[in-house]
């Protein structure tokens, strides 16, 4: 299975076997990090699902939509590297993906 590397806020990281048809989102949220509290259940209406993603990773990522660039823009700590984790199906192509749960806004 895929695996998924998450650093929390508080700076531990772990890794998660993901079952195939999760998004970045829906991985974390199941496996018990609740510090991510993806409110809106992946509808891309919250941003609550912040994540900042390792930038080896970027080409392999599905475009931002303008939704989804929207939302971001909201937070106070958007960087280069922020998605939302709702919007990237976790797919085999991204197997040992690092992701940072982004700060709270
Ligand atoms: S879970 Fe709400 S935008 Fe991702």
């Amino acid at each position: 299975m895929p695996k998924l590397i998450v650093t929390t806020r508080e700076g531990e990281t772990s890794e998660i076997d993901v079952a195939d048809g999760l998004t970045v989102m829906e991985a974390i949220r199941d496996n018990g990090f609740d510090e991510l509290l993806a409110l809106c259940g992946g509808c891309c209406s919250c941003a609550t699902c912040h994540v900042h993603i390792d930038s080896a990773f970027q080409d392999k990522l599905p475009a931002m939509s303008e939704d989804e660039d929207d939302l971001l823009e909201s937070s106070d700590h958007r960087d280069a590297n922020s998605r939302l984790g709702c919007q990237i199906p976790f797919t085999g192509d991204l197997d040992g993906l690092k992701v940072t749960i982004a700060p709270e806004d």
